[in-house]
């Protein structure tokens, strides 16, 4: 695939435009390094138990923060396998959160669903992002208040307007040896009151996906900023809706998410709110 002929989401903002444009750009061309990995022998380390980091992530990670940095674009970074893992104080200024590669376990199995995740936060808010899918080559974009685009066309999210029409999906932490009791009950509670589940791998292509209305809700605990920045602002503007499993405000750094259609979030704030980690 040629990248200069790609386009995609073109914001009738001249602050936010640049910003997204690059930011395309650096996961249009992160996505072509993973896509090449993909399938080859993987050099794979533990970050912890189970949450792997492979060469692709670290070779992807170098393209976004060179392109990035190259720019005129004056930002700070916060990305996955540069920045640390743990907690991290919630960033004022002009702020890239990336994930490079999102759905590291699926790649180093040899699963072809994973993302690159780019968003751009302002006063602790995103205000632009992407999300790219090498393996079917859509890329998802916004910015704040002017829409989100899958490749070129608008998107918005389902008319599911009850729990029980709904596909659902969610993520399994890589703390679930520590809380695979709470997980496992909000999935049965979920599970036992829609029309599925899905847990394909990857929390930022979740997110794309209630986004396009291809999915009507996503829920999960303990996600990184670079799971959520984009998502959160891709799934704003195509109408939907971010809060924590009480259906207090979101942002890239509370605990839990709860991610819908906006139509059937107060149902799922009912089934999910006495898992919140409010309620320990
Ligand atoms: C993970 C994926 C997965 C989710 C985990 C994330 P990574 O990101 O998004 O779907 O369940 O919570 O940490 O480690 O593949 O970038
Ligand atoms: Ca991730
Ligand atoms: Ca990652």
């Amino acid at each position: 695939m040629d990248l200069r002929n790609k386009s995609f989401g073109k914001p009738d903002d001249k602050r936010l435009s640049p910003i997204l444009q690059l930011a395309g750009r650096a996961a249009l061309e992160a996505g072509k390094v993973v896509r090449d990995l993909y399938g080859k022998p993987h050099d794979i380390r533990r970050k912890g138990n189970i949450d792997l980091v492979t060469e692709a992530d670290t070779a992807a990670e170098v393209v976004i923060l060179d392109i990035l940095k190259a720019s005129s674009i004056q930002a700070d970074f916060l990305a996955e396998e540069s920045s640390g893992l743990g907690s991290f104080a919630i960033p004022q200024g002009p702020t890239w959160v990336i994930d490079p590669l999102d759905g590291t376990t699926n790649f180093a199995h040899g699963f072809p669903w994973f993302g690159v995740s780019i968003g751009y936060m302002e006063k602790g808010k995103p205000m632009a992002g992407v999300i790219y899918c090498p393996m079917q080559d859509e890329l998802f974009s916004a910015a704040a208040g002017c829409g989100a685009w899958l490749n070129n066309d608008p998107i918005k999210v389902s008319e599911a307007d009850a729990l029980g029409i709904s596909l659902m999906a969610t993520g399994f932490p890589y703390t679930i040896q520590e809380d695979a009791e709470a997980v496992m009950a909000a999935l049965k509670a979920v599970l036992t009151k829609c029309q599925g589940v899905r847990r394909a791998g990857a929390a930022a292509l979740d997110l794309a996906y209630v986004a396009c209305g291809r999915l009507d809700g996503f829920w999960e605990i303990q996600l990184k900023p670079w799971d959520t920045a984009a998502g959160q602002i891709i799934l704003e503007e195509a109408g939907g809706k971010l809060t924590d499993f009480k259906g207090k405000g979101y942002s890239p750094f509370v605990q839990e998410l709860l991610a819908t259609n906006s139509l059937i979030h107060a149902e799922l704030v009912e089934v999910l709110g006495r898992f919140s980690v409010d309620e320990k």
